[in-house]
């Protein structure tokens, strides 16, 4: 699947602005601060906001249930992670599936797609609207791609960026979803310790 050149810039100015201190006090103690925040979409079992974790960890994935496969390796990984901790942690933990395809993915499609991978997990699902303005909120790139010739019609490029949110509800990692789930296990211990993100020396 196609990587993201305007994600890979969009980071990478994340990380200059720290360079450069160009941030205010709130953002030096976490560069992540500007990204992300609270939402409400919808599971199978109703609606869901990111606030209703408050105070948990959230591991949260952007995606599709249709595809082939960078969904597969983010989601598994997160689950083979979440098998790593024991149970104390689980506990403190809850992961997000988000859908940027919720023309097919309906709320229920969405939410047994992320049960599928971990049975604690949530999937959640909306309008074109609604998954638009989360997605540019945690800056997540996608399009369509049509597929001459396919059952299917189309595909989703999409970003793929597994994102650590701490107890607070601010972003504390992004984790690539080719990192090992033993890097996800050490983000994870971290941000439920209060330790993530570093600060600078
Ligand atoms: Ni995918």
């Amino acid at each position: 699947m196609k990587q993201f050149p305007l994600l890979l810039i969009a980071l990478a100015s994340i990380a200059l602005g720290v360079w450069f201190g160009l941030q205010s006090a709130d953002e030096k103690e976490n560069p992540y601060a500007h990204l992300g925040g609270d939402f409400t979409l919808q599971s199978d079992q109703g609606p869901v906001s990111l606030n209703d974790f408050h105070g948990k960890v959230v591991v949260l994935y952007f995606g599709y249930t249709r595809c082939p496969d960078v969904c597969i390796t983010a989601l598994s990984k997160v689950a083979q992670a979440m098998r790593t901790l024991d149970e104390n942690e689980r506990e403190q933990i809850q992961p997000i599936f988000v859908s940027i395809d919720p023309e097919r993915d309906t709320p229920k499609i969405a939410s047994e797609y992320a049960r599928y991978f971990y049975p604690g997990a949530i999937g959640l699902s909306g309008s074109p609207e609604e998954i638009a303005k989360v997605a540019k909120r945690y800056l997540v790139i996608y399009e369509k791609v049509p597929m001459k010739d396919s059952a299917m019609d189309y595909s989703m490029d999409h970003s793929s960026i597994i994102y650590i949110i701490g107890q607070d509800g601010k972003i504390r990692s992004l984790v690539h979803h080719a990192d090992t789930a033993e890097a996800l296990v050490k983000y994870l211990r971290e941000t439920l310790a209060g330790t993530l993100p570093k600060k600078p020396a």
